[in-house]
């Protein structure tokens, strides 16, 4: 039973403008529509999760060799492990994104396009990866800021994929590794919740940038 009003929230995405990205991001978020094409669909937003979760996981590197070599202070550590399981539990939501879009590619037969070969995806995520360890290595803050950027998009992506599927509503959920997460009436109530999630991740990394006032709660509050 769902507590959260699913559709409320992916309204309320919908509703709230982006926020005011940076010129990489911007130039982040236009590449990818080079690569995939401006319009939202299910290929498009598996490549999107396929990447999502890769700086957390550079994240919860970088946190390691910092406990590793900073294990003497003692109130350090407890900042740094708070980030370091925030990442853990980011990066296994972020996939379980990526299987239940899967899961609806093979249920409607998606095709794949040419950019989900596994040597382009490859190219692609290794590119992500040297990135995004770069700036957990070299400017944290400003991979946090990066991070709730891209998942300021992906909320606005998925509240918009919502409003273009409306047949969603009449389709059940079937598939074990998708309800594993929680009971879904249909697919719509799966991509709001992706894109409630990408909320959280967009905030909790507004958070650790030093920027609360940023956070989609506070700027509730402060309307
Ligand atoms: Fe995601
Ligand atoms: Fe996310």
């Amino acid at each position: 039973m769902n507590t959260i009003d699913l559709k409320a929230e992916q309204q309320a995405s919908l509703n709230r403008p982006r926020c005011t990205y940076t010129r990489a991001a911007k130039f982040f978020f236009a590449s990818m529509d080079l690569v995939t094409g401006k319009g939202i669909n299910l290929p498009k937003t598996l490549l999107i999760e396929l990447l999502a979760s890769i700086p957390y996981r550079a994240w919860e590197l970088r946190m390691y060799s910092k406990l590793t070599f900073g294990y003497r202070n003692r109130q350090a550590i407890q900042k740094l492990i708070g980030i370091m399981e925030w990442s853990r539990a980011a990066q296994d939501n972020e996939y379980w994104h990526a299987q239940a879009i899967q899961e609806k590619m093979i249920e409607d037969g998606t095709k794949r396009p040419w950019y989900l070969l596994p040597p382009v995806t490859f190219f692609v995520v290794i590119t992500y990866i040297l990135f995004t360890r770069s700036m957990a290595l070299f400017n944290l803050r400003r991979a946090f800021i990066f991070n709730a950027e891209f998942e300021d998009h992906a909320e606005h992506i998925y509240a918009q994929f919502v409003e273009e599927n409306p047949q969603w509503k009449e389709q059940p959920v079937h598939q074990q590794v998708v309800l594993d997460r929680m009971e879904f009436a249909n697919w719509s109530e799966v991509f709001c919740r992706i894109g409630l999630d990408e909320r959280e991740h967009r905030d909790a990394s507004f958070i650790e940038a030093g920027l609360p006032e940023q956070t989609v709660e506070q700027m509730t509050k402060d309307q």
